[in-house]
């Protein structure tokens, strides 16, 4: 089943929803200080979630698989990730999007102040637009910490995974070696900043 077939009578509003949010993203990604080299926000993506794993994850849930629930009940059925460059950088996109006007935060999930037993860092924001009118979820992290995310999620296809302590406790290992290259990275950065 195609997302329009899925989202049906809806699937215009989630399309003007995902293209607000590239806009609030694109906005604060090109409004940079000319002074600085790295840029804040180094690329962003959005998507419709696909109906499969909406249909999965309302059932995981024990929510009634409607349309309904997926609009209504979880917040992810429109989402935007952004990357960039330091954790720095992420806490200070995270500040903005919580000022900016079209945004209502409904709630704030830090995994980065507390990352989850697995080693994932990210902040995700469950907010509501306020035109369109519907929820959505955005989720902002470093490149190092996306690097790692994308790595981890193909464990989730897996059906069997031999080994599969000593891959995790890695990626757990890997995953708290990205937190501290971020932070190093960060100091170095301000350093050279200061020169
Ligand atoms: P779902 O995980 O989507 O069922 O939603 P949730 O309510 O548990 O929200 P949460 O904030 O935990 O996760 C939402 C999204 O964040 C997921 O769909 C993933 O895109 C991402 N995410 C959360 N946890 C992990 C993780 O441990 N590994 C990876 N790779 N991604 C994660
Ligand atoms: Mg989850």
């Amino acid at each position: 089943m195609t997302r329009e077939e899925y989202y049906a009578d809806s699937y215009p509003r989630l399309r003007e929803a995902q293209k607000t949010l590239e806009t609030i993203a694109e906005e604060m990604k090109t409004a940079v200080d000319p002074h600085e080299d790295l840029q804040p926000i180094v690329y962003y993506c959005s998507r419709i979630k696909n109906p499969e794993s909406m249909q999965r994850k309302l059932a995981a849930r024990g929510l009634p698989v409607t349309l309904e629930s997926a609009l209504c009940r979880v917040y992810d059925a429109v989402g935007i990730r952004i990357i960039c460059s330091f954790a720095s950088d992420v806490l200070s996109v995270v500040e903005k999007l919580k000022a900016h006007p079209a945004i209502e935060i409904l709630e704030e999930k830090d995994y980065l102040l507390h990352p989850k037993p697995n080693g994932y860092r990210s902040i995700h924001l469950c907010i509501r637009l306020r035109e369109p009118d519907l929820r959505a979820e955005i989720q902002v992290r470093t490149i190092a910490m996306d690097f790692w995310a994308t790595l981890e999620h193909q464990l989730k296809y897996k059906k069997s995974i031999p080994c599969e302590g000593l891959i995790r406790s890695e990626l757990k290992r890997c995953a708290d070696e990205i937190a501290s290259a971020d932070l190093s990275m960060q100091t170095i950065r301000e350093i050279i900043k200061q020169m």
